[in-house]
């Protein structure tokens, strides 16, 4: 089976057309998403609309509890920018699609085979960004999960592309961002936590929308980037009223 993972797609309805339709060239037979469906960007219900027109089945991220906080009449614990954005996203959206955003599970298992998180396996608020990060979550697979399917996990959350190996023993680790296109075999005996990155707001200092192939049959992990109309999401960001750094932002790649 081919899958396609994405993640923090944030409103950005462009981004994750070009995800989509480039999955779509790859002969990509199931989608699943790490979460952060909507914030920041300007299409919220669009695609909302998007992933369950695609049968995508998607977590929620740190956005949707935070919607989930909005309705109970509590802050939620984001920046400024992200709350604003936060508070557009909860004006779009219907009762029904809040509902369903806040209803989506913290963490999924795909067919016995792999994890989905937004954050860390560890916490869902937690980014890993380095060795240290990775290995602390490791060991909270390890103590939640048995089974073949904690051996492999996919997380989003820090919107930058990153994969991270930890032999059998746990001695020997490696890994950390992926700056670039390129494929990984899955190596024996180690488990493997790799970050999709984000296919609405890619901090990895590039403006492009990434997502990762995995193909279970090969056990053969790819990461990707594709260009998108940034100039269109930047557009509607500044016409819906939404912060202009958050359109900035979008071209630099932060
Ligand atoms: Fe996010």
């Amino acid at each position: 089976m081919l899958y396609g993972i994405i993640s923090d797609i944030h409103s950005n309805l462009e981004g994750l057309n070009a995800v989509l339709a480039e999955m779509e060239r790859e002969g990509v037979e199931s989608v699943f998403c790490c979460g952060d469906i909507i914030g920041y960007g300007a299409d919220p219900e669009g695609c909302l609309e998007l992933i369950l027109e695609r049968g995508i089945r998607s977590i929620r991220g740190n956005h949707e509890r935070g919607l989930e906080d909005l309705e109970a009449g509590t802050l939620p614990r984001m920046n400024d920018l992200a709350l604003e954005a936060l508070r557009y996203s909860a004006a779009r959206l219907s009762r029904d699609q809040r509902e369903l955003l806040i209803s989506l599970p913290d963490r999924m298992e795909a067919e016995g085979d792999f994890l989905i998180f937004h954050g860390s396996p560890a916490h869902p608020d937690m980014y890993v960004f380095d060795e240290f990060e990775a290995r602390y979550s490791f060991k909270s697979l390890r103590r939640d999960y048995g089974g073949p399917a904690s051996r492999l996990c996919f997380i989003g959350h820090t919107h930058v592309c990153a994969v991270f190996l930890l032999e059998e023993n746990e001695e020997q680790m490696a890994g950390g961002a992926v700056m670039k296109e390129g494929r990984l075999d899955l190596p024996e005996g180690m488990a493997v936590m790799a970050n999709a990155g984000s296919c609405g707001q890619y901090r990895g200092g590039v403006p492009s929308a990434s997502f990762c192939l995995y193909d279970s049959e090969s056990r053969a992990l790819s990461f990707r980037f594709v260009d998108y109309d940034v100039a269109a999401a930047q557009e509607k960001i500044l016409k819906a009223g939404l912060p202009a750094e958050l359109a900035e932002r979008l071209a630099e790649g932060w």
